[in-house]
């Protein structure tokens, strides 16, 4: 009671609100199988929140019907004991059935669904995967009406997804503030994803080029070339040089809007999905002057 009457006396922003002194909800919204991408979420909540939760849930909504829901890694009692660990209060892992959406298909089920605006999904992974962001904004909506979080973190590393959940929030006016963490990487800059593990060893040494390439594309940039065609043509010819890595798009964005951009003024984000073998993976990396 207390914490809602502080929200709505005013200002609620980090600095405003003292992390010590007044009960604060942090939710990490997850799909489990937990690595240090998620434990940095976690960390990150801990020291903000004085109650820090952890969702646990494999949105049947956000799968189109031929990716991998059956598939995705289940480790719930391996996850139960990395949120002891890390100080999780409590974990929310209900079951399809709970979240009132059961085990049909998107196209099949029967309920309310949040479209966000088509712009911020018609390109970049929405484009291949028709309906993920729907079921994403959807499940997201509803564990926020749940579990009523004050803040919620999300990782840079679904850079379109956190785009779409900032706009959620401020279009749908949730009482929830978005926290956007770093992407956490392998020391060979490959981004952590449960779908690594989809990877034979070579595979996953191939995969590295992703962030090599958004690297070449950040020293250029740094070096003053702002054209976007410019950028994502080094980005493509980098990742030509490994076999086996089938690029499903390269675009340079404006990170808020996700409006493609011909040219940096301020701030890009160049956004990748390829395929390896049956694994599709995604990065991105953000451009601003510093
Ligand atoms: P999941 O893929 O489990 O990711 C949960 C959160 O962890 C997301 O905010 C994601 O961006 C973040 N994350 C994953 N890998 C990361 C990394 N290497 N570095 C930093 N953050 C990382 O994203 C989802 O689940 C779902 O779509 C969900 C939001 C839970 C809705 O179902």
């Amino acid at each position: 009671k207390e914490r809602r009457s502080l929200g709505y006396q005013g200002d609620t922003t980090l600095d405003s609100l003292s992390r010590w002194n007044y009960h604060t909800i942090g939710l990490v919204p997850t799909m489990g199988n937990l690595h240090q991408g998620h434990l940095n979420l976690i960390e990150r909540a801990r020291t903000e929140n004085s109650t820090v939760i952890v969702s646990i849930f494999i949105n049947p909504l956000q799968f189109g019907p031929n990716e991998d829901y059956q598939r995705y890694p289940r480790t719930l009692e391996q996850d139960y004991q990395a949120c002891a660990q890390a100080g999780v209060d409590a974990i929310f892992a209900p079951t399809p059935e709970v979240m009132g959406i059961g085990q049909k298909s998107r196209e099949e089920t029967p309920v309310s669904q949040v479209i966000p605006p088509s712009a911020m999904i018609s390109g970049l992974c929405g484009h291949f995967r028709p309906g993920h962001f729907q079921g994403v904004a959807t499940i997201v909506t509803k564990l926020f009406n749940l579990v009523q979080p004050d803040r919620a973190y999300f990782g840079q590393k679904d850079g379109q997804q956190l785009a779409i959940i900032k706009r959620l929030v401020v279009d749908l006016n949730l009482p929830v503030e978005i926290i956007a963490c770093p992407t956490v990487r392998e020391p060979s800059g490959l981004a952590l994803s449960s779908r690594n593990q989809y990877l034979t060893a070579t595979e996953k040494e191939q995969a590295t080029v992703l962030f090599r390439s958004l690297r070449q594309a950040e020293a250029a940039f740094r070096a003053g070339v702002r054209n976007g065609s410019d950028l994502i043509a080094l980005v493509r010819q980098e990742i030509a040089k490994v076999n086996n890595v089938f690029v499903e798009y390269i675009e340079l964005v404006e990170p808020t809007t996700l409006m493609s951009l011909e040219e940096i003024q301020e701030e890009g984000m160049i956004a990748i999905a390829a395929r390896l073998g049956s694994t599709r993976l995604i990065d991105n990396i953000i451009l601003r002057d510093v």
